[in-house]
């Protein structure tokens, strides 16, 4: 991608958060109560973004070089880099109004006018890099200006540093999009009110000292694990460490040898797989294994197998406002579909058995890098309905970077646990599993 679409797309996402703080902010002029923890991401966002993100790359290299070829040009470059040094001072001074609001000593309407008076500035900023800046790059700079920028903003997402901003990213403009007002929406479906802290939340799944082998090979040895409703729970480890065999056990697939499986509960250490379905434990397996000369809308049919038939028809509707490449696609045999299509299917498929816990076993397997983003976004929506999901995956990092905790796994034992974010960071995990 070139800098100038880079550049193009992060105004867009700029414009689109500045819109949706606008609304927000007239909800609360018309009587709607503060969204703090709304207010608060969104401003981490812009934050994080423009310090450390658009500004530098504009400042640096765009401006700089427009400078060099143009005179024309230093009056509205001089105004921009003044609104780039002032962003955030102008923030720091929103976060007091927000702060003072939050605890009664400022009129919500008044911290309203501060947030449109703080859009209206960002707004402007972008109209005018918009229609001045950049037509004016396009017609001043020379193929080598083009050349340096372009790698600037290469090397600027380079797979160490880059990637892991924008997973960060990512996780701050979900956070915003789940925590904003059901009225918002930005422009995606629906997503449902954050969970309450997992904290508080009982346990739906406790595994205690779970054993499996293939023969004389144990494959688990004693692994101890929970997930709380409503948490997304990563298992990260190499090829070979045990996760398939952990996660077919959990569905009952896969026999044990020592140790307990509780859900909601209930010991189901022994109750057969179709039994631990109807109690809502689905799985989407590894490799999607979908049946390839069945079409797409049978497969559905058998995720739904151990449901009342009069649910089928209308929760393959929602599966198919989730996923409306498979409802195009409906009547056509599975194995004519995409590597990624097929990985939706799989996940349709599970989610027709109304799960209360899902199980993805390495849903971004053998997929291009954008669609590896795009199951990872699925994986968010439904997060964000409030699915507890156990996920599982070699891409440690994009895992991490969505689950609310995560468990590492080691040649049938768990060597480390920690929140999604404490792995992420620990040193031992990002040197044998993050690559850095
Ligand atoms: N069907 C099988 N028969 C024998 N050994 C197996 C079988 N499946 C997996 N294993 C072994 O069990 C271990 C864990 O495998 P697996 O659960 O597939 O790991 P992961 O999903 O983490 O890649 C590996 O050493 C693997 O070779
Ligand atoms: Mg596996």
């Amino acid at each position: 991608m070139d800098a100038l679409t880079t550049i193009s797309q992060e105004h867009s996402n700029m414009w689109r958060l500045a819109t949706t703080l606008d609304h927000v902010a007239s909800d609360m002029q018309a009587g709607a109560p503060l969204e703090i923890a709304f207010f608060e991401a969104a401003l981490d966002y812009i934050t994080q973004f423009v310090d450390r993100m658009h500004h530098p790359k504009e400042d640096d290299f765009l401006f700089r070089l427009l400078r060099l070829r143009s005179t024309e040009a230093a009056e509205v470059l001089d105004a921009l880099e003044a609104d780039h040094a002032r962003g955030p001072e102008n923030l720091a001074q929103l976060r007091a109004k927000l702060a003072a609001a939050a605890q009664g000593q400022l009129p919500v309407a008044e911290l309203a006018v501060a947030i449109k008076r703080y859009t209206d500035g960002l707004k402007g900023h972008i109209r005018t890099e918009e229609k001045q800046v950049l037509p004016l790059a396009r017609k001043l700079l020379l193929p080598q200006d083009w050349a340096e920028i372009n790698q600037a903003f290469r090397s600027h997402s380079d797979p160490v540093f880059g990637d892991q901003a924008r997973a960060e990213f990512r996780e701050l403009f979900h956070r915003i999009a789940s925590l904003a007002p059901d009225s918002v929406g930005l422009g995606a479906s629906s997503v449902g009110s954050l969970q309450a802290p997992a904290t508080v939340q009982p346990v739906l799944l406790k595994v205690e000292g779970l054993e499996s082998c293939y023969g004389r090979i144990k494959a688990l040895k004693g692994i101890t694990l929970e997930v709380r409703k409503g948490e997304t729970v990563a298992l990260v480890g190499a090829n070979g460490a045990g996760k398939t065999t952990f996660l077919r056990a959990v569905s009952g697939v896969q026999a044990i040898s020592a140790g307990s499986i509780h859900f909601d509960g209930e010991d189901i250490s022994r109750l057969r797989s179709d039994k631990r379905m109807r109690r809502g434990i689905c799985q989407s397996p590894e490799g999607r294994q979908v049946f390839g000369p069945l079409s797409i809308e049978d497969n559905l049919r058998l995720g739904a197998y151990t449901q009342p038939k009069h649910q089928v028809a209308g929760d393959m509707e929602k599966i198919f406002t989730m996923f409306p490449i498979l409802k195009e696609k409906r009547a056509l045999p599975a194995g004519t579909l995409s590597g990624g299509q097929q990985q939706m299917l799989a996940i349709g498929r599970a989610l027709m058995g109304r799960p209360s816990l899902l199980l993805l076993d390495e849903p971004s397997m053998g997929l291009a890098p954008l669609l590896v983003e795009e199951v990872f976004n699925v994986i968010r929506t439904l997060k964000s309905q409030g699915m507890t999901i156990l996920l599982v995956e070699q891409n440690a990092f994009a895992a991490l970077a969505i689950a609310d905790r995560g468990y590492v796994l080691e040649t049938g034992t768990v060597t480390l646990t920690g929140t999604g974010e404490d792995l992420i960071h620990n040193e031992q995990v990002r040197a044998a599993y993050l690559g850095m």
